[in-house]
């Protein structure tokens, strides 16, 4: 059982989702108009039934419905294990709820009118809830399972994104708000049903008894289905998979199962910083025996590993759902990764940010090292370090890292996307200011000045603290990383000092006339990316400064 690739089904997964949570929120927003009259509220539904009971919305509707429950009963099949966070936990649960507390208002409401005719309208539907207390009830828990598990559904789909957090605080207000409004509206509408004139009809109701039947059907069939696959996926299997790993340990597990959902299951720390959506690389394994006849990578899968350079014997563990015993070596070994940058002050673990990436390295530094005794070799990569890490900070990024004579920088954890670029730009320039200064004052004892060769880039990053112990730092990983190192390596072979994609100058508002523009291939992507070649990088300090401006730093 299998739906079409990864990506599509995410996509399709939001988009039903998202239509889903429309329909709810204003049918939502229509029962809130009983707090002033059921007549408002019969009003508000003429109008609601023009866009959902037309062909199109009746086609959008249900075309949605019944995509994220199959949708939905994948991802069931897909799971290895009911071992899983609280809040997914419960999306899950309040998800598979819902045919059972919602058939019997839809049939009643909907597929009856589309048998008969026969319209049911607020008065008749409140008059029913009168029966009892615990009809009331009933209704009530349909209300809050509904909302909330889209409102989890649509943070789950959120979280990771930057500017969610900016707009958290709206989101979880109108979480509470709308349904407690709904609720209010109904409960009013309770007590004015007794007096309000019925809903006029000239159609005749389907029988009691033939509503139940139908009901009672639709339970049976949803109990059949989903209980179907939860029973078919998790009874224990013989045939059992086996995964080794390099240092020794064996885990047995149903085929189904991903190499990840594997390790999660035995306890063996497997790094996972995207949370398994195949988008970080971190929990990447090298096959070392039993690789031939395993499924092939799908599409997010392949992307990952080529932003990499992975080899072919490198796969997702997240991904990969191995078909038959297999021996993997996990590549990024950092242990408790995770629980050490939970426990990390600020910590950000794994989360997407849009962000600007600098990497600037020093040119034929290893032959002038060689030339040099140890001593000064150090003293003139900590002037150099100094320098860039005095760029980067007053222009409003952090140092990721120093490596050798390389150095990462990063732009965007605190602040806006445009303003990252713009950020990473002037940094660019004030570290090859920096470097001159530099040269001028040990220009004696260089025989020739120190060059640098920068790489800008900008796009999506997962953003988290990663390392172990005291090693444990803020990072980024990702293609967007990947590519700024590899403008950085052409900024070298084209013996100019900065090439920077043209994505990020766009962003940045800014353009650099009199410098070149060239579409240049880049290991490990598929298509060329545009790119300005800045010989000197001193050179863009007036367009920069020429722009209109916020704040750099
Ligand atoms: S956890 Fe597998 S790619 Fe991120």
């Amino acid at each position: 059982m299998s739906i079409t690739s990864s990506i599509t089904r995410s996509r399709l997964h939001i988009a039903s989702g998202l239509v889903l949570a429309f329909f709810v929120a204003s049918h939502f927003i229509n029962h809130a108009l009983g707090i002033s009259s059921i007549d408002l509220m019969e009003a508000g539904r003429a109008s609601f039934n023009v866009i959902w009971r037309s062909v199109p919305g009746t086609l959008l509707l249900y075309g949605a419905l019944f995509s994220h429950f199959v949708l939905a009963l994948d991802a069931l099949w897909r799971r290895g294990s009911f071992r899983m966070p609280v809040g997914e936990a419960l999306k899950i649960t309040f998800g598979l709820a819902l045919p059972f507390l919602l058939a019997e208002h839809v049939i009643a409401t909907r597929l009856e009118f589309s048998l008969t005719g026969y319209i049911r309208g607020y008065t008749e539907v409140l008059r029913s809830m009168w029966t009892s207390s615990g009809t009331v009830a009933f209704y009530t828990t349909a209300l809050v399972v509904t909302w909330a598990h889209g409102c989890l559904g649509i943070w789950f789909w959120l979280r990771s994104k930057v500017w969610f957090h900016r707009v958290a605080p709206i989101f979880h207000m109108i979480a509470v708000i709308v349904p407690v409004l709904a609720m209010l509206g109904v409960y009013s509408g309770l007590y004015a049903a007794g007096d309000a004139a019925p809903t006029p009809n000239s159609a005749t109701p389907l029988p009691l008894a033939t509503l139940y039947r139908i009901t009672y059907s639709f339970y049976v069939a949803f109990l059949l289905v989903i209980g179907g696959v939860i029973v078919v996926k998790f009874i224990p299997k013989r045939h059992k998979i086996r995964i080794s790993y390099s240092d020794g340990k064996t885990v047995s597990i149903n085929p189904g199962l991903s190499v990840l959902e594997a390790s999660r299951s035995a306890g063996i720390p497997h790094v996972s910083v995207c949370g398994g959506r195949g988008r970080c690389s971190t929990c990447r394994v090298q096959i070392l025996d039993g690789l031939e006849g395993q499924p092939a990578a799908e599409t997010r899968e392949l992307a990952t590993l080529r932003s990499i350079g992975a080899g072919g014997n490198v796969r997702l563990a997240c991904q990969l759902r191995p078909t038959h015993d297999l021996t993997v070596l996990l590549l990024v070994d950092v242990g408790s990764t995770l629980s050490a940058a939970r426990r990390a002050p600020n910590a950000i673990a794994g989360q997407e940010r849009m962000v600007a990436a600098l990497f600037c390295d020093l040119r034929s530094f290893t032959e002038l090292s060689e030339k040099k005794l140890p001593y000064d070799v150090v003293f003139l990569l900590n002037r150099y370090f100094t320098v860039v890490d005095q760029a980067v900070e007053s222009s409003g990024g952090m140092v990721d890292k120093f490596i050798g004579d390389g150095a990462i920088a990063l732009f965007g954890i605190e602040t806006s996307y445009p303003q990252a670029c713009r950020q990473a730009l002037h940094a660019a320039v004030r570290i090859a200011e920096g470097i001159a200064k530099l040269n001028a004052s040990v220009s004696a004892e260089l025989d020739a000045p120190l060059r640098i060769a920068m790489g800008l880039h900008a796009g999506p990053a997962i953003v988290g603290r990663m390392g172990h112990g005291k090693a444990t730092s803020l990072t980024a990983i990702g293609d967007t990383i990947n590519t700024a190192s590899r403008l950085e390596g052409l900024a070298k072979q084209k013996n100019v000092e900065l090439v920077v994609s043209a994505d990020l100058v766009k962003i940045a508002g800014v353009t650099f006339p009199g410098h070149a523009v060239e579409e240049l291939e880049i290991r490990g992507r598929a298509a060329k990316l545009e790119t300005w070649i800045v010989v000197k990088a001193t050179d863009i300090s007036t367009a920069l400064s020429n722009r209109a401006t916020e704040p750099v730093a």
